[in-house]
């Protein structure tokens, strides 16, 4: 029992200067899932398909159209961040760089 504690108090001492490591690591190499989960997902939907609410209202463009993936090129997305094309909001204030591209790997990914 007391070696099972003591296992388990190394383990916790272990993972904790870890995740906070990992968080720190995050903050300079942006997260691009987290990112999406926190300004897109809403309209574009947590896989892309902009199959909620708000991507309907909005019509939101559907990241996973193969047709769209193809037609569409790293430079037009970043575009679309810069500018929002007509009722998307513009993250050119709000995402820095390295975010942006973060973003157009994941939007690549869907
Ligand atoms: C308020 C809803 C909304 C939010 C939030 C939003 N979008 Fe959009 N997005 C849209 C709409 C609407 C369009 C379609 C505009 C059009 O018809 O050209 C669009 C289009 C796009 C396009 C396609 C642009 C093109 O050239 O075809 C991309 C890529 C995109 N959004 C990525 C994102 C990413 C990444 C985020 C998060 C940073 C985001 N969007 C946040 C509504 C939204």
């Amino acid at each position: 029992m007391q070696r099972y504690v003591k296992f388990l108090l190394a383990a916790v001492a272990l993972t904790f200067p870890y995740i906070g490591h990992a968080q720190q690591l995050d903050s300079v190499t942006a997260d691009g899932a987290a990112l999406y989960g926190k300004h897109c997902a809403k309209c574009h939907g947590k896989e892309g398909r902009a199959n909620t609410l708000r991507g309907w209202f909005t019509s939101a463009q559907d990241l996973t159209d193969p047709v769209w993936q193809a037609e569409t090129s790293d430079a037009d997305i970043i575009d679309a961040l810069e500018k929002g094309p007509r009722s998307m909001p513009s993250y050119a204030k709000k995402l820095s760089s390295s975010e942006q591209h973060a973003l157009v790997d994941l939007v690549r990914s869907f």
